[in-house]
């Protein structure tokens, strides 16, 4: 008998999924390449739930001139107290951490200047955008620091600027969150880990007129992981601690490093005082490596919730959850109800893939009535399923880690200059991605729908639109993209920062 190579391909996919059924495989089963570590800090971590969770400031515009809201951030060292009782030296837009909030709306076009005032070079790519490519933050489009003589990458397509630069964003993708963050070049990973990275919202009449909680009862929850040194600055083991000359972590690192403190909105495991009714949770996991399977926990119970939304906005209709599974650079939109819940009950938001302190993320104490937030409508935005039939071209990419080599797309380390896929403007094609080990695979100005039933536990029925998606070890996703946003060169990459910095990118030109 012989057996088909699809067939192959649906066994060994049917056992992938069922190896992680239990929910709690380690990272990589059987896979024996580099994998996340984590970094202990060299203090005391704060006890749990003693600070209040806070909110970055929504940054306001500096005009709106007919067409376009102009908005300014300026990127630049400050101390912050992260930890009660000590300073840490953060890099932050604005000098927060992190930085302030953007709230903007469906097709109404903003324009960003950013302003460097960093002793090294930034990039800055607003996750999940729709922009041109000269707007989205490439790794090689550097802002350089008004004197800078280390480290820049080679790209003959880079375009640099100095101090300051200018990114238009059309905000014509759905409507959803979507995060900014830095992209240097080599130095992504240790640039984050320092503070700069921000939520971005954009909304529509459609939803703003929906029933769905608003205002005080939607709360964008910016969650990360971070280690810190004794005198309180955040603690990473970067080859160079200057990060000029030296890119990359230190051997042990490359698989992604983890902090042992879980920060919300910048604060560590906060408690929220929250009322007896529906709260909107704009979930980001903004972590360098961490996954988090989160889920809700009250009086030893779990506290099921409702997803309404993904990475590119609003599904179609509720799907209640137990549990949600947020990998790096992944957003997921829920709508948690403490209505049930007693005066004086807390619910603890928790990661079901971390054990002790870091299986902790923050609290609810419930404290108060309130007339009702909101309610779930059964039908939330209009999404049609792509289908395969209008496909115009197939192409494979595998993500491999090799001794030597080191990480891989197709065998090959990321070169700016050779463009590795070439779709045409305008058409749909099926990607078919595949990973030796367990990574979120994101792809710069498009969203996608995937396309493979039973991908972690996704119903078929579930469709929505992604810019990130979780790849388990030894799984192949099947992506429809539709190329239909702007023409151009862009990245796709392992949204794990530290394997990123180690070329573990590729690009695609929209022609
Ligand atoms: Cu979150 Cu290349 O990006
Ligand atoms: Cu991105």
């Amino acid at each position: 008998m012989t057996i088909s190579r699809r067939t192959l391909m649906v066994t060994s996919l049917g056992a992938t999924a069922a190896s992680f059924v239990g929910g709690r495989a380690a990272y990589g089963a059987s896979w024996h390449g580099p994998q996340p570590r984590l970094l202990a800090s060299d203090l005391t971590s704060p006890a749990a739930f003693t600070v209040d969770l806070p909110f970055p400031p929504v940054l306001k515009a500096i005009s709106a001139e007919p067409g376009v809201d102009r908005y300014a951030l300026e990127v630049r060292s400050s101390r912050l107290e992260i930890l009660p009782g000590f300073q840490t030296t953060v890099w932050g837009y604005d000098g927060l951490f992190p930085g302030p909030t953007f709230e903007t709306r469906e097709c109404q076009p903003i324009s960003l200047t950013l302003r460097n005032e960093l002793p090294v070079p930034i990039a800055h790519h607003l996750h999940g955008a729709h922009t041109l490519p000269e707007s989205d933050g490439y790794p090689t489009d550097l802002i350089l620091p008004a004197a800078f003589n280390g480290h820049v990458h080679a790209d003959r397509r880079a375009v640099t600027s100095q101090v300051s630069r200018v990114y238009q964003y059309p905000n014509d993708q759905r409507p959803s969150m979507l995060w900014y963050h830095d992209h240097r070049m080599d130095f992504t990973g240790p640039q984050v880990w320092r503070g700069l990275a921000g939520m971005y919202l954009t909304r529509n009449d459609e939803e703003l007129n929906s029933p769905l909680p608003l205002g005080d009862f939607e709360l964008p929850l910016h969650i990360c992981d971070r280690s810190f040194e004794r005198n309180g600055n955040f603690k990473y083991p970067s080859l160079d601690p200057e990060l000029k000359e030296k890119m990359g972590v230190e051997h042990s690192f490359m698989g992604g490093v983890l902090g042992d403190v879980v920060l919300v909105n910048g604060a560590p495991w906060p408690r929220f005082t929250a009322a007896q009714t529906l709260y909107r949770l704009r979930l980001l996991n903004a972590s360098n490596a961490r996954w988090y399977e989160l889920q809700f926990q009250t009086n030893g119970q779990l506290l099921p919730f409702t997803q309404i939304g993904t990475d590119g906005g609003l599904l179609r209709s509720p799907v209640r959850k137990d549990s949600i599974l947020l990998t790096p650079g992944e957003r997921a939109d829920i709508v948690v109800d403490f209505s049930t819940l007693p005066l004086g009950s807390t619910a603890a938001l928790t990661n079901r893939r971390a054990q002790g302190r870091m299986s902790q993320i923050m609290r609810f104490d419930i404290s108060h009535q309130s007339k009702p937030s909101g309610t779930i409508p059964a039908f939330l935005s209009d999404i049609r399923p792509l289908e395969r039939t209008g496909v115009s071209r197939i192409r494979d990419f595998h993500f491999s880690y090799h001794s030597r080599a080191g990480w891989l797309i197709n065998n090959r380390p990321f070169d700016p200059e050779r463009i590795d896929a070439d779709p045409a403007f305008g058409s749909t094609e099926l990607w078919r991605i595949s990973s030796d080990a367990e990574h979120p695979v994101h792809l710069h100005g498009v969203h996608f729908q995937v396309a493979n039933s039973g991908w972690h536990g996704h119903h078929q029925a579930e469709v929505s639109w992604k810019d990130t998606v979780a790849l388990r070890a030894r799984q192949r996703v099947e992506l429809l993209i539709p190329f239909t946003a702007s023409r151009g060169r862009y990245v796709f990459h392992y949204h794990n920062l530290e394997d990123e910095d180690m070329a573990m990118m590729a690009n695609f030109e929209v022609i």
